[in-house]
């Protein structure tokens, strides 16, 4: 009877990974969630009409126990994301990557990465920097909440499997694709001379193939990333799907993730018109997550606003006021209308005390909490624990893929 038990158990367990590989290839989460019910329904019905298989009641509870474990599994995504380690950390860097994934980890499988490979593509490398830059993001993840115990934090560089995918990504795409991406044209256009002659670093037109290595190595279903990134992840997808339609489903082909609120971009202070940036040359538009709380008070009194002194949220007319309220946001989990609603008959001077209250306790407590991390071995630790994850994963995907195209494995079988 306990064979029989068993092998029926096999059999439903195999359809319903069956469905959640197809259905992977589809957003739709609930059509997936009700055709596993219908599954479940359908054995459950064979399990009593059938003379011989007789289920018996402690046989059905770990048969639904089994059933719940696969779609809590299945519910969980793989979300992976990275941060170029060119410079110190930014408030918009952790609006768009890092408290998604933060918010994600109880409920999905969190990897995260230095993406110290991209902090070269210029080729103008600093090589302390960008150790010390390298350092810190690992430690700011862990100071903002990433947790190693449910996350999977690594380094770009130490898997050599991101740089081969990458060339393989390479292939199958063309120059025209690469050219065509906004980051490229904008990056690019700063190494025209006023001459004519063009020197544009060729790291600058494959970034977005090593960054759709970062993702389809891992077979990741959704990458949070800020607005500007969406463009990278929808030619990630396309390259996933020109490579599994010419070799067979290799890659899962990820969604991006991109919060509908403007958390996905947070604006400059000094410029709101314009992302908050790390690379910013005016670094007064900016806030570090490790900026000193003089610093961040003076940056957020100087922010550019409007001479209209009405509180309320409208990006369009009203960019600079709108983003000061999109960092309480950020920070407080308050709504734009209660935020709003708290502003009424005050002026932004009172709004500015605000945001900088508010950003001042967010980076104390970070700023704590990095100050000890740098103080334990805690990043090596971590960085260990997340190659020894993520490598075997890497190496199989690889290996997946040069066999499906057709390179001579001399150690096959
Ligand atoms: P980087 O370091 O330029 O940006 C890291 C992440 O921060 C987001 N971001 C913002 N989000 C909201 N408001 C802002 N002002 C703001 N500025 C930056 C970016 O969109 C990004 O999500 N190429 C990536 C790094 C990378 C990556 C990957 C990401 C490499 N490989 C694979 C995801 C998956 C980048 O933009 O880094």
């Amino acid at each position: 009877m306990k064979l029989y038990i068993l092998i029926y158990s096999t059999i439903y367990k195999k359809c319903c990974y069956l469905l959640v590989n197809i259905m992977n290839y589809s957003s739709s989460f609930i059509l997936e969630f009700c055709l596993l019910f219908l599954i479940t329904y359908i054995f459950q019905i064979i399990a009593i009409e059938s003379k011989t298989i007789v289920i018996e009641p402690i046989d059905t509870i770990a048969i639904s126990i089994g059933i719940i474990v696969i779609i809590i599994n299945d519910m969980k995504k793989r979300l992976i994301t990275g941060i170029t380690p060119t410079g110190n950390i930014t408030l918009g860097n952790y609006a768009g990557a890092i408290k998604p994934m933060v918010e994600a980890q109880d409920d999905n499988e969190v990897v995260i990465f230095s993406a110290d490979l991209h902090g070269i593509t210029t080729g103008n490398v600093n090589g302390e920097n960008l150790e010390k830059n390298t350092i810190n993001t690992i430690a700011l993840y862990l100071a903002s909440g990433i947790d190693p115990s449910k996350s999977t934090i690594f380094l770009q560089s130490e898997i050599k499997e991101h740089t081969e995918l990458s060339y393989l990504i390479t292939c199958h795409l063309t120059y025209g694709e690469l050219s065509r991406m906004t980051q490229y044209k904008d990056k690019s256009s700063k190494f025209k001379m006023s001459n004519g002659t063009e020197k544009v670093p060729a790291g600058l037109l494959f970034y977005p193939s090593l960054m759709a290595a970062d993702i389809l190595l891992y077979d990741a279903d959704i990458v949070p990333v800020g607005k500007d990134q969406k463009q990278h992840i929808e030619l990630t997808r396309d390259v996933a799907n020109r490579i599994n339609k010419k070799y067979g489903n290799i890659f899962t082909v990820p969604s991006p993730m991109i919060s509908k609120s403007n958390s996905s971009k947070i604006m400059s202070l000094t410029d709101p018109t314009k992302k908050m940036s790390k690379s910013d040359s005016d670094i007064q538009g900016t806030i570090f997550l490790l900026d000193n709380e003089r610093d961040v008070r003076k940056k957020i009194k100087s922010a550019i606003t409007d001479s209209e002194n009405s509180i309320h949220y409208d990006p369009e007319n009203k960019p600079g006021v709108s983003n000061l309220i999109e960092i309480i946001k950020l920070l407080s989990g308050k709504s734009y209308e209660q935020i709003e609603k708290e502003f009424v008959g005050k002026h932004y001077g009172h709004l500015k005390d605000e945001v900088a209250n508010e950003v001042v306790l967010f980076l104390n407590n970070i700023q704590q909490k990095h100050k000890e991390i740098l103080e334990s071995n805690l990043i090596d630790k971590v960085l260990d624990d997340g190659y020894k994850k993520v490598k075997p994963l890497a190496q199989d995907k690889i290996l997946e893929l040069k066999n499906s195209i057709g390179f001579y494995n001399r150690n096959k079988g």
